[in-house]
């Protein structure tokens, strides 16, 4: 079994926020927008990405045995972060399954890392609903999780693929304000919760 770190990172000054993009794909949306909000944080929170890629499919077999490096490393990393933000491409109406993979072995006992970890949701499609119904499926998965989602704004990046570039930066200006506000109500949710000392593993 791996040694679970208890401590979140509770600097006054900078809040450490784990970034997690549900896609894979080199010339992704969803990462192009993470590194938007890399870019777009305020200046008391920095991003850290994190990569999905190397956690192997979810069994149980393994688990066993101990969870497997690159999962004790997520988990670790979930668990020092004072929140996380996860950007969600939309795989039919739901959340892709890499990104459901991940969320299954990070919630998987003992001490769940994502157990009151506050998060913010977004997500990017070429759609015209922007992801709307994959998010849903996420705020659901908090709820099973016992994450503390942030409710507002909410950030549907629709018809995405107009609104970066070649090189995969966003260039919409409405899509960057709104992903700077979501950033900054993240900031505040999670020191809400820490002023009123709910614990957070
Ligand atoms: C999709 N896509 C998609 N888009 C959408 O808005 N709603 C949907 O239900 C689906 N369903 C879906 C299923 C599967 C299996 C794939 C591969 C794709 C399209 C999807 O939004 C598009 O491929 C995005 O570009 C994927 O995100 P990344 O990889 O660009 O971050």
């Amino acid at each position: 079994m791996s040694t679970q770190s208890k401590s979140v990172d509770q600097s006054k000054d900078q809040l450490h926020v784990l970034g997690i993009s549900g896609s894979l794909r080199m010339g992704s949306l969803n990462t192009a927008a993470l590194n938007a909000a890399v870019e777009l944080a305020p200046a008391g929170m920095k991003i850290e990405i994190c990569d999905l890629s190397p956690l192997p499919l979810y069994n149980e077999d393994l688990r066993k045995d101990g969870f497997p490096n690159p999962v004790s490393e997520f988990r670790e990393r979930i668990a020092k972060a004072g929140a996380l933000l996860i950007i969600t491409p939309e795989y039919n109406y739901s959340i892709p399954g890499v990104l459901k993979n991940a969320l299954d072995w990070a919630s998987r006992s003992p001490d769940s890392p994502l157990n009151e970890k506050p998060v913010a949701i977004l997500g990017a499609s070429p759609g015209n609903f922007g992801t709307v119904r994959a998010q849903l499926a996420l705020r659901q998965l908090c709820f099973a999780m016992n994450m503390f989602p942030l409710n507002k704004p909410e950030v549907m990046i629709a018809r995405a693929n107009e609104k970066f570039d070649a090189n995969g930066r966003l260039f919409d200006e409405p899509t960057r304000a709104i992903i700077g506000k979501l950033l900054q109500e993240l900031e505040g949710w999670t020191s809400l919760l820490r002023r009123n000392h709910i614990p957070q593993n």
